[in-house]
């Protein structure tokens, strides 16, 4: 089996597997609640861990299920007026782009797409023309799933500080795969899943929190691991970022987000970021050469993600093809990037996602198969 799926699901190491399959078997021993009392020590390292892998604080981080509900969580806690502006990328992740329509809808607010630049990726200088006092969020992602950019985050964050203006950044994609730093980039908010390149286990995000606009921040939801119930008719949220959190969750899986961190920050996040521009630019540079294979990616700086189509065979049917050879890559469709694939005439792209753990022989496997499928291509 050759993964080449981790922007989908990232395959989990062994130590991950082992500390949730162990905490599950706990909670079969002695009970969940104890169990959970008993691995006290171990779920509050995992803030820490995060904390370290992101260059936070602990008490900036909440646990959450997965990068969309975490982007919720800060998203929704904002109290947008009519008229508010909400600044976006062209690449942004549907879940966010439905949930901005909604405050649109339900409380008209206006979004406005910030353009890319000459190389694809997010324009800083039109976002910087964009600011003006109606603007209350700049909601923007870090690599997109559906094209191999990594947008410029820390220029993003320069120009969200100097106007004073809230900063959200969709991590999903970036945080494993390469070093994510929020003082460098100077995001106030940033939400990430375990799951695709921290190689943690599904059902598993977080959501970081700057302490400086946590007291400005309003939750969707409370419940009374988010807030005390002070009194009758009065509640007090947390002081912390785990106000975004619910009481009930997977305990086992957040060990194993913490433990996949650990891994990841042991492996190292330069030597991770490396190795997978090694892979990414070899396999690009090889379906460039195939012809009637066009890889679509852009920006000056790229990620892990590689998209591409052959011609004469649908995407879905080369993800197919690939899976006959024991190939996982996956298929994206422009219902997840309704700002950005239309604009560029795709409806659909195969996209590849190596990551560090992949083999050089499983690269030039992938493009071996492609080869084939374009001597023969579907009818
Ligand atoms: C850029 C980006 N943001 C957000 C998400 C949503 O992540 P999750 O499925 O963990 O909610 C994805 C998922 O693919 C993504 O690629």
């Amino acid at each position: 089996m050759t993964h080449l799926n981790n922007a989908g699901a990232s395959m989990s190491p062994a130590p991950v597997v082992d500390a949730v399959v162990s905490h599950l078997r706990r909670e079969a021993a002695i009970g969940g609640y104890e169990a959970h009392a008993e691995a006290g020590a171990v779920i509050e390292a995992v803030y820490a861990s995060l904390a370290r892998l992101i260059n936070a604080q602990p008490d900036e981080i909440a646990l959450v299920e997965n990068a969309t509900r975490a982007w919720d969580m800060a998203f929704y806690s904002i109290d947008f007026k009519p008229g508010d502006k909400i600044l976006t990328s062209r690449s942004e992740y549907a879940s966010n782009a439905i949930a901005i329509l909604q405050v649109v809808r339900k409380q008209g607010a206006v979004v406005e797409v910030v353009p890319d630049g000459p190389d694809g990726a997010l324009s800083t200088s039109a976002l910087e023309s964009m600011i003006d006092d109606r603007v209350r969020l700049i909601a923007v992602n870090h690599v997109p799933s559906q094209n191999g950019l990594v947008n410029p985050a820390a220029q993003v964050g320069a120009i969200a500080r100097e106007a004073g203006v809230l900063f959200l950044l969709d991590a999903c994609q970036s945080v494993g795969q390469l070093p994510v730093d929020v003082a460098e980039i100077g995001c106030h908010l940033l939400s990430a899943t375990g799951r695709k390149f921290l190689r943690g286990p599904r059902g598993t995000g977080f959501l970081y929190v700057d302490r400086t606009v946590l007291e400005h921040l309003d939750p969707p939801f409370l419940d009374d691991h988010a807030a005390v119930w002070t009194a009758p008719d009065a509640y007090r949220m947390r002081p912390d970022a785990r106000r975004f959190e619910t009481w009930e969750a997977s305990y086992a899986a957040r060990i194993g987000l913490g433990v996949a961190v650990e891994y990841a920050l042991d492996v190292g996040l330069e030597a991770i970021a490396a190795r997978n521009a090694l892979l990414s630019t070899r396999l690009r540079a090889g379906l460039a050469s195939i012809p009637g294979v066009h890889v679509h990616d852009r920006g000056s700086v790229k990620s892990a993600i590689t998209t591409f189509t052959v011609d004469g065979t649908q995407p879905v049917e080369v993800r197919e093809r690939l899976a006959t050879a024991k190939i996982n890559v996956s298929v994206t469709t422009s219902a997840t990037a309704m700002y950005d694939m239309p604009g560029r005439g795709l409806e659909a792209v195969v996209r590849a996602s190596p990551h560090y753990y992949n083999t050089e022989t499983e690269i030039d496997a992938l493009l071996t198969c492609v080869q084939d499928i374009r001597k023969t291509p579907a009818v």
